[in-house]
């Protein structure tokens, strides 16, 4: 772990203005490899992704923020309520550019995304929940690390892929 690089990571929330960056973090197909819909390469498509998530954070006062180190975009983290197999969950998220990966920063992407979750105003949704693809050994070992708990009882498929689940209570 680079211990500098950790603390200089700061966080903020996303906002209108961002596309390009939102862009930047989900064109690459490197990080895009677990993901069934494959790297986002149309522009106009990132303005979308933003635009609902921005909506998020009108409805619920928390969501996704940006991560950076120093002024470079780093990646992104957050929650946002979801449901699950009819389950309300708050789904966490965290995403770095590849330039960032091994250096021990997706724990604190990952810590800040629960974080959030846990500090959000009261809703329905009590389970904290992390959804994965099977392959993606590095962010499921994240959410081990974060204290999440494998529910093999809560996999299942969507947009035709099999998703794999950790899930935390939200008061623990
Ligand atoms: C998932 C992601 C954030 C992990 O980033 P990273 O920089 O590789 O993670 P770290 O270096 O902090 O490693 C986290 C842990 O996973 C382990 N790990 C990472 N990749 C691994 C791999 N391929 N195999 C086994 N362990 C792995 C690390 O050893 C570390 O564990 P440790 O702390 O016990 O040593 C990064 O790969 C990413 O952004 N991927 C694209 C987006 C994505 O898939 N997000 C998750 C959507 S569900």
């Amino acid at each position: 772990m680079q211990d500098g690089l950790v603390r200089s990571i700061w966080f903020r929330a996303i906002s209108r203005g961002d596309a390009a960056l939102v862009h930047e973090l989900h064109s690459d197909p490197m990080t895009n490899v677990n993901n069934p819909f494959g790297a986002s390469l149309d522009v106009r498509a990132s303005e979308e992704m933003l635009e609902g998530w921005l909506q998020h954070w009108k409805d619920h006062a928390f969501g996704y923020e940006l991560a950076f180190e120093g002024d470079r975009l780093a990646g992104i983290c957050g929650a946002r309520r979801d449901r699950w197999r009819d389950i309300p969950v708050i789904n966490l998220y965290w995403r770095l550019l590849p330039e960032y990966w091994g250096k021990g920063l997706a724990g604190d992407l990952g810590r800040h995304a629960l974080d959030i979750a846990r500090t959000a105003p009261p809703l329905a949704e009590d389970l904290i929940v992390a959804r994965m693809r099977p392959e993606n050994v590095g962010s499921a070992r994240v959410a081990e690390k974060l204290g999440l708990t494998r529910r093999s009882d809560l996999d299942g498929e969507m947009s035709g892929a099999h998703w794999i689940l950790y899930a935390v209570a939200r008061v623990p």
